[in-house]
């Protein structure tokens, strides 16, 4: 094969042969297919996609570019995975619950890049906590405690890894084949039985509007079923941050309140509905409303945190400053957009602006209030959290119209749209 030749075949809208797709992420894994062809392939499939079957191949194939867990645990495998949000904080509390309720919960996380966190930078807050493990770790965990939440072991889907890279440098990340296939290989290669995704849909996701949302649930689904997953995929609203806090620690402490019984009721609403749809998955019948207020979820985590060398008892880091944002009017708050909130704790020092870059564990926002909630004009909306006080003209701008006080609030979105099995 000849790069130039897939390059010219997918610029000229054939499909693929499996023996062009195999070959081709392995040559480029290898460094015989160079960055910029692979760039011009990618860039034609951004133009031209792939057929469902051209979807599943380069997703086995780059699978294939690595290692497979092999899962040996005396439990059902279950994993979640969210496409990205802000203050999507559900991993924390799922994964414990999950486990609480019996299954055994691989969650192989991320960090966070531009405005939505990263679950790995979230759990860094607290103190002592080690997001490196060694297979032979995660594999020990799981059977000994039921949930592992860690880094990705470098030696999972090393083709996807280097092609997001060149991706994100050559505005190709939006098309959906590539998406569907980058998510799927790194999650099939994790070994879970398995899988249900969290396809998040508004202003603060990745896919703005619910058509697109869906299509690439859709094609995530497609994938999984190909490969013999069990799976299904819940769309749900993106538009307003979940629940109160955005950041990293803060965000921490609001899943512990989770665990323990309370916390916000979105984001209750939402651990649920995933924990009974993996839950379902699984095989497993289960109450995870009534598991999360018995505290045994919170038990669950505890025993996670300390076997990753980290104190669920110590307290969490603190911003050094605050800066208070109050209600404009009196009424109800009508709108309080995800994007701006989660650009602002991004600026605030709570995301990264490249991969090299470390993340403020304290800084992030608080949202006071939600729409819908009454406010009198002067009452504090939202506290912005930050080490470095430069930054809150910053997040200042990025919350410009991202909040409003009318008379009324418009009916909202349910926060689970729609459920893809
Ligand atoms: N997340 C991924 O893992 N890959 C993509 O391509 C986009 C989002």
């Amino acid at each position: 094969f000849s790069a130039v030749d897939v390059i010219r075949a997918k610029r000229d809208g054939a499909v693929l042969s499996d023996a062009q797709i195999d070959w081709v992420i392995d040559a480029y894994t290898r460094g015989a297919v160079a960055d910029e062809q692979m760039s011009a392939l990618a860039m034609a499939i951004f133009f031209n996609g792939m057929t469902a079957a051209e979807t599943a191949r380069w997703t086995q194939a780059m699978i294939s570019s690595g290692e497979r867990l092999a899962l040996q645990v005396d439990r059902p495998t279950v994993d979640k995975h969210s496409t990205g949000g802000v203050g999507d904080k559900i991993t924390l509390p799922l994964a414990p619950l999950v486990a609480a309720c019996g299954a055994a919960v691989p969650q192989l996380s991320g960090r966070g890049l531009g405005h939505t966190g990263g679950t790995l930078d979230k759990l860094e807050s607290i103190p002592g906590w080690r997001a490196a493990l060694s297979t032979e770790e995660i594999l020990s965990q799981l059977s000994s405690v039921g949930a592992v939440v860690c880094a990705a072991t470098e030696g999972l889907a090393p083709a996807d890894r280097k092609l997001y890279a060149l991706r994100d440098v050559t505005g190709t990340v939006e098309a959906i084949p590539l998406i569907a296939s980058s998510i799927m290989s790194k999650k099939i290669a994790e070994g879970a039985e398995s899988l249900v995704l969290d396809v998040k849909v508004g202003s603060g996701a990745f896919m703005k509007d619910l058509a697109s949302a869906r299509a690439l649930a859709e094609a995530l689904v497609a994938i999984g079923v190909e490969h013999g997953v069990r799976i299904s995929a819940l769309l749900t609203d993106m538009s307003v941050p979940l629940g109160r806090a955005v950041g990293n620690a803060v965000e921490v402490a609001e899943s512990v309140d989770v665990l323990r019984g309370g916390g916000p009721a979105d984001v209750v609403e939402l651990t649920v509905a995933l924990a009974s749809e993996m839950l379902s998955l699984a095989g497993i019948s289960a109450d995870p409303a009534a598991v999360l207020a018995s505290g045994e979820a919170y038990e669950v985590w505890a025993r996670m945190i300390r076997a990753q060398g980290g104190d669920p008892d110590a307290s969490l880091p603190v911003a050094s400053h605050k800066h208070v944002v109050t209600a404009p009017a009196t009424g109800v708050l009508s709108t309080l957009d995800a994007y701006g909130v989660g650009v602002a704790a991004w600026r605030l020092g709570a995301g990264r602006a490249r991969k090299e870059d470390p993340v403020q564990f304290g800084a992030g926002v608080l949202c006071l209030a939600k729409p819908g909630d009454s406010v009198e004009a002067g009452q504090p909306l939202l506290e912005l959290y930050t080490d470095t006080p430069d930054a809150v003209d910053g997040a200042l701008q990025a919350l410009e119209g991202a909040y409003e006080v009318r008379d009324a609030a418009p009916e909202r979105s349910p926060l689970v749209i729609d459920t893809i099995r």
